[in-house]
């Protein structure tokens, strides 16, 4: 008999024991998988527990006890597991926009400050700057200057007075209509459209391109790279500057015919999934590091205002120096109004971009080039950058890009 009750008792212990490494297992593989099965090894442990408990009579109270703070508690890890995991959870990606046609004018509008800003409200920020960039050269406020470009208040108002002027309508630029059999605009929206699209087509008077005679616009048209807007990001950026100064918006299918009447079939961007891979979303790098030079040089938005010699695509950028730095910048040291303490080449590019104001170069514009270098290029991104730069020489051959 008293065999026979050691046996049971170990079997039942054996069986409590094996619920409890079951116990254990479970808790071990589900830990980290931000698994809902966790409380399920509270149950067993619970089971395990009451089981001694009624067979090992010695332990009994001691046994129920345990089991009853295991319960407690696997109700309250159950509970809390249970609940919808809202924190902790990665950011959503920045998404294409959403149809616009069924947005009101004022979530049309916030898209396109966000487009230009970076934010909802960003219009009020100073020095920020969306997917657009447009605020790299424009000014927005009533009584803001604009240097370098136009302030945009007042954009559509005056522009449908402009589509009346015989300056506008007589252009004589370098390229006068968007595309041919285009036509020139005859509304406000149109005037908009064809100003992004094709900002050759018609040169606000004072502001063309150096030396061009406002034949030439130094503005990038903004579907192309490196902005790539879309028609109806363009759209949304142009209701911004409708609905912030209290106008009427036109509709939205008026406002994607002016673009269309602009921008051929074959060159409208469409939205893309990986837009946001880099310089969307919440991650201000504008670049990874590991594109090629031209790559980057256009995605750090260096080309819209450098002349980059011996770069594919940086020959137009016109509001900086021709960034022959090897020839310059011991020259711009010695300057009596060098302000900075680069004592070689490659320091007096990095100090340029990291800290523009800190010396200007004598006939450009203060405060045009960012100064949020610091925080949206990288570390490899910036040694790639100085290394080419700092081997630029007038007169001589540009280096090899493509073996840096
Ligand atoms: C690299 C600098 C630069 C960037 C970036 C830029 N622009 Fe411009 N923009 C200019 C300059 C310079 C002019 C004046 C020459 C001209 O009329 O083309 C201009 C002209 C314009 C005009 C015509 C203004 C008028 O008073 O008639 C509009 C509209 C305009 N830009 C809108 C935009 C928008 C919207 C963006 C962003 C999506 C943008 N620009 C980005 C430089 C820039
Ligand atoms: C919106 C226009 C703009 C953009 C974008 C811009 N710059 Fe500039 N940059 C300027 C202007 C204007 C100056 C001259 C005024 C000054 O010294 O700040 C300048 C000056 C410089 C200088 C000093 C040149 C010299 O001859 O001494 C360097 C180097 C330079 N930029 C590099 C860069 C690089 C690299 C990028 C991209 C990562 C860049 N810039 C983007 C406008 C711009």
């Amino acid at each position: 008999m008293k065999d026979k009750e050691l046996l049971f008792k170990l079997w039942i212990g054996a069986l409590a024991g094996g619920l409890i490494l079951l116990a254990i297992a479970n808790y071990k593989v589900n830990f980290y998988g931000n698994s809902r099965l966790l409380p399920v090894s509270l149950g067993i442990l619970t089971a395990a527990t009451f089981i001694l408990g009624i067979y090992f009579q010695k332990v009994r109270y001691i046994m129920h006890g345990a089991a009853f703070m295991i319960i407690v508690a696997a109700a309250f890890a159950g509970f809390a597991n249970w609940l919808p995991q809202t924190i902790g959870e990665p950011p959503a990606l920045e998404e294409a926009i959403d149809d616009i046609s069924t947005m009101s004018p004022q979530e049309l509008a916030d898209v396109g400050e966000k487009l230009i800003f970076g934010a909802v409200g960003g219009s009020t920020v100073k020095g920020a700057e969306g997917k657009a960039k447009c605020s790299l050269c424009h000014v927005f406020g009533a009584s803001d200057h604009g240097e370098r470009a136009p302030n945009l208040f007042g954009l559509p108002g005056r522009s449908s007075e402009i589509v009346q002027l015989d300056s506008y309508k007589n252009r004589d630029t370098v390229q006068t209509v968007a595309f041919e059999g285009s036509g020139i605009a005859e509304t406000a929206i149109e005037y908009m459209a064809e100003s992004h699209a094709c900002p050759n087509c018609y040169v606000t008077p004072g502001f063309g391109k150096g030396g061009s005679n406002d034949r030439e616009s130094p503005m990038p048209a903004v579907h192309k790279s490196p902005i790539n807007l879309t028609i109806d990001e363009m759209v949304a950026v142009d209701a911004w500057m409708y609905v912030r100064e209290g106008l009427d918006l036109p509709s939205v299918d008026e406002m994607r015919a002016a673009y269309e009447k602009f921008i051929p079939e074959d060159e409208r961007p469409q939205a893309t999934a990986g837009d946001g891979e880099a310089g969307g979303g919440d991650n201000p790098l504008l670049t990874t590091g590991d594109e090629t030079l031209p790559e980057i040089f256009e995605k750090a938005q260096c080309s819209l205002c450098h002349v980059i010699p011996g770069i594919p695509g940086a020959d137009e950028g016109d509001f900086g120096p021709e960034l022959y730095v090897k020839s310059n910048a011991s020259k711009r040291m010695k300057d009596k109004g060098y302000a900075g303490s680069a004592s070689s080449v490659q320091e007096y590019i990095l100090e340029s971009i990291m800290n523009p104001n800190l010396y200007i170069v004598p006939e450009f514009d203060e405060d045009l080039m960012p100064d949020d270098f610091g925080t949206t290029l990288n570390a490899k991104t910036l040694y790639r950058i100085v290394n080419y730069l700092s081997k630029i020489e007038k007169g001589k051959d540009p280096p090899n890009y493509e073996e840096m």
